[in-house]
């Protein structure tokens, strides 16, 4: 049967308030993909995330369930809080009609040249009850993931001397092999020809912060996350002054959990999935560490 061609949906106006997100590496793009939503900056410094119709409202109930004051309020979630994007509610524009935004601190505001990594973690990224035609689509995005325990998905790095961004999106990533994944994927993020000593402090204090989120996965029994990610970022724009007077480095770097849309209840159990892709993780910066010093 001759297929049909996929009704061409007119990308939406822009609010007067509202630009598409200039720091974005990953995900749905404003203008692209079917529906031509995405991630829009809005004037006041933050940023508003569309919820796709019918999958999205789980990452509203997500954010919701995490940041509302509520008396059942669980060790496992007061700690999540800072491990996340600060959460402001819903966020519409009547010139997207029937669309719920989210609104989110955005966490590339505060630096001068933000370098942006997005990692999706977990060596699984297919949800409890995917069928298995999903699966298999989920596995062959990139099947080293289920060795790998992570995918790197994109990354914008400042370079200080062209004063330029090198941009590495899916498609780049999508062709990195396992034993490629430190050189041609980590240790570009960090831009390991300038200015070492300011990338291995960097480095020191996004392992710091990732073992915080190691810690939360290794106690919590709340939730259970799949295809979720870390957004991780770095000032990429110092002066020599300012690595001579040792910068506070904890406010030089950031690294934050993103992405819920699928998210399900842990009933008392570890998320595993997630745990796994960590632990890789920070093995892998522990290793850019090492090959650094
Ligand atoms: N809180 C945030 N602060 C800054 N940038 C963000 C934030 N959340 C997401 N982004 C950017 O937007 C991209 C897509 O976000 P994500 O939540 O993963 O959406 P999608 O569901 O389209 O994958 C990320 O790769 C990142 O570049
Ligand atoms: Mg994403």
């Amino acid at each position: 049967m001759e297929e049909l061609p996929k009704e061409r949906v007119p990308t939406p106006p822009l609010p007067p308030d509202a630009t598409p997100l200039k720091t974005q590496v990953s995900g749905h793009f404003y203008g692209q993909k079917e529906t031509k939503l995405g991630m829009l900056e809005l004037k006041d410094g933050t940023l508003v995330k569309p919820l796709i119709p019918h999958k999205g409202d789980k990452e509203w109930v997500f954010y919701h369930s995490v940041f509302e004051p509520s008396e059942s309020m669980t060790k496992d979630i007061e700690n999540l809080r800072p491990l996340l994007a600060q959460y402001f509610g819903i966020w519409n524009t009547p010139l997207h009609p029937g669309i719920n935004y989210i609104k989110l601190e955005n966490i590339t505001q505060k630096f001068s040249k933000p370098c942006i990594l997005d990692v999706k973690v977990g060596p699984r990224s297919w949800q409890p009850g995917s069928s298995d035609e999903k699966r298999v689509r989920e596995t062959q995005k990139y099947p080293p993931q289920s060795q790998v325990g992570f995918r790197l998905l994109g990354l914008k790095v400042y370079q200080m001397a062209s004063d330029s961004y090198l941009e590495l999106d899916a498609m780049y990533m999508r062709k990195l092999q396992p034993s490629d994944i430190l050189t041609k994927g980590i240790l570009l993020y960090f831009h390991v020809e300038e200015n070492i000593a300011y990338k291995k402090k960097i480095l020191v204090a996004f392992i710091k912060q990732l073992k915080k989120i190691h810690d939360w996965f290794s106690i919590q029994t709340s939730y259970h996350f799949y295809a979720s990610s870390l957004l991780f970022v770095y000032e990429g724009l110092v002066t020599d002054v300012q690595i001579d007077q040792e910068l506070s480095y904890e406010d030089m770097v950031d690294v934050r959990m993103i992405d819920f849309t699928h998210v399900f209840p842990a009933h008392g159990l570890k998320d595993e999935n997630c745990f796994i892709g960590v632990t890789k993780l920070l093995n892998q910066f522990k290793a850019a560490l090492q090959l650094l010093s």
